[in-house]
């Protein structure tokens, strides 16, 4: 246990099972004394947060439903927050989805409404969030995202979710212009692949997951764990000053020519 995020209060989005992203850095957050509140997308997720939840010790949060792609799921996400917390100063955002039929083949065969809602979803969802954030970051805050190299460069079947993710990175700056003088930062983590139940929506990710592991500068994945200490560098005091930024946590594989 250390103390890195005691009396701090921070809202997680998007466990959907124990291997999300997000349920790696809930951990590593309630390890360093953060007060956790998570929101939650279908009663399959809510199943398995609650045992998650239980198996870890976790107890006194606040669970919450709700879809992105429903404004009044996020204001009374937030509106639950304030009677809870009164004042917030995190949210990880970690949420993303695209059509399984859209993650491969052409990206020129992107119809028109899963473009939609991949962009509804992965990336403007963050904007929605920030907005609700800012009047219960009375204090500061740190708002992380998740994101990947797709966004950058163009990666065999990410297609539309690249595009969404460059999105979710210009949103990024965007954000942390107008919430800097709040003090509240805007940071995305770029991680490297892992095999989540998103990921495995992208055709040919164990494929991927393996030349990657081949070619990148230390010769391994990255771990869930990893990216979370990232997460909770950015969210405790150590990561004030930062803002705007797209930290890769890839053990280096988007420096390669
Ligand atoms: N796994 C990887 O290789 C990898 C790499 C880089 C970035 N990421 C990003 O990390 C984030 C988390 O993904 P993950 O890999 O942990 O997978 P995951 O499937 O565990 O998490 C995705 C989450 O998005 C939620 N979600 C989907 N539609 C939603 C909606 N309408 N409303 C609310 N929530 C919704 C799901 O319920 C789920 O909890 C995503 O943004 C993903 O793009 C993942």
């Amino acid at each position: 246990m250390g103390n890195l995020l005691k009396d701090k209060n921070i809202l997680i989005m998007g466990v959907a099972n124990k291997w999300s992203i997000a349920w790696g850095i809930a951990q590593k957050f309630h390890k360093e004394g953060a007060n956790l509140a998570f929101t939650y997308y279908g009663d399959k997720s809510k199943e398995s947060l609650l045992k998650l939840l239980e198996e870890e010790g976790i107890d006194n949060h606040l669970l919450i439903s709700c879809d992105v792609t429903k404004d009044e799921d996020i204001e009374n996400a937030f509106l639950n927050l304030k009677e809870k917390f009164g004042v917030l100063h995190g949210v990880v955002h970690s949420i993303a989805h695209a059509k399984k039929e859209e993650l491969q083949g052409n990206y020129y065969n992107t119809s028109r409404e899963g473009y939609h809602m991949a962009q509804d979803i992965s990336a403007y969802s963050l904007v929605a969030v920030a907005r609700n954030a800012k009047p219960l970051m009375t204090e500061g805050g740190s708002i992380v995202t998740l994101t990947y190299l797709g966004s950058e460069r163009a990666v065999k079947n990410y297609n539309v979710m690249g595009v969404a993710k460059a999105a979710l990175e210009a949103s990024v700056r965007y954000l942390a212009v107008d919430l800097g003088p709040e003090n509240i930062t805007v940071n995305s983590i770029s991680a490297g692949p892992i095999k989540t139940l998103a990921a495995k929506g992208v055709k040919g990710f164990n494929q991927m997951l393996k030349e990657f592991e081949n070619v990148s500068p230390m010769k391994r994945t990255v771990k869930t764990e990893e990216i979370a200490n990232t997460a909770l560098f950015l969210c405790s005091d150590l990561g004030t000053g930062i803002t705007g930024e797209n930290i890769h946590v890839d053990c280096g594989y988007h420096i390669l020519g």
